[in-house]
């Protein structure tokens, strides 16, 4: 029987982490398991249900009632591909919020766990070395200047055709930062055995070879 392992990349928004950890993936020939997209589907639903802000009773409720999944490189909610729509800038805001929710948590984190117990995965987030996967064979943080990262979601949101201003993004990447490092559940933060690499000033394809060359 093939032994089954994980790969975590943890590290801020727009550090690069799904760019790298999907073809890490790729190299690898194993999947690839975007846990923001998660959050962010969930955030979706919220939004759509007008329960943002709700009592996490009633967001329980809806929870118990959402299938979330990540497969194929595609983000499914309730069997309906999200994957575009999850991208909108005032998703990255409404995930931020709804990951800091007990109920949210519990359940994508059972579901992450669950995925990665099947097959090997490279999955990246802000919490799988800390806490869906402690035990992941290989652990990485990957961090860069919020600056650098900015300019990384700028130029993607505006391929993608989104009117945003640079300084709002900045704005929004170190608003996020913060709210994600200082929750309560689960905040971003490096795992003491990981190691950590700061993009800033690296291509992707450089982080990319130093990854695939410590595995
Ligand atoms: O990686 P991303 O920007 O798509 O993530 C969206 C939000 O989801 C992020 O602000 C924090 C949350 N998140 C989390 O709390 N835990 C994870 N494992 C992944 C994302």
């Amino acid at each position: 029987m093939q032994e089954i392992f994980q790969i975590a990349i943890d590290g801020p928004g727009g550090a690069g982490k799904s760019t790298i950890a999907k073809e890490v993936a790729a190299r690898l020939g194993i999947d690839y398991i975007d846990t923001g997209a998660m959050y962010r589907a969930v955030a979706c639903k919220l939004i759509r249900m007008d329960a943002l802000d709700a009592e996490e009773s009633y967001i329980e409720k809806i929870l118990s009632d959402t299938k979330v999944d990540f497969s194929s490189g595609k983000t499914i909610l309730d069997g309906i591909d999200v994957s575009e729509d999850i991208r909108k800038a005032e998703i990255s805001a409404a995930a931020s919020k709804c990951s800091a929710l007990r109920v949210v948590r519990e359940k994508l984190v059972s579901l992450q766990q669950a995925m990665g117990q099947r097959k090997s995965v490279v999955m990246d987030g802000r919490d799988i070395g800390t806490n869906v996967f402690t035990n992941a064979k290989y652990k990485f943080y990957l961090t860069a200047d919020p600056k650098v990262r900015a300019k990384r979601r700028y130029d993607e949101l505006t391929a993608k055709g989104q009117q945003v201003e640079f300084e709002q993004v900045l704005k929004d990447i170190i608003s996020r930062d913060e709210h994600d490092m200082n929750r309560k559940l689960n905040p971003l933060k490096k795992a003491a055995d990981a190691i950590e690499i700061d993009s800033s000033n690296m291509s992707i394809e450089a982080v990319v070879e130093f990854i695939c060359k410590e595995i």
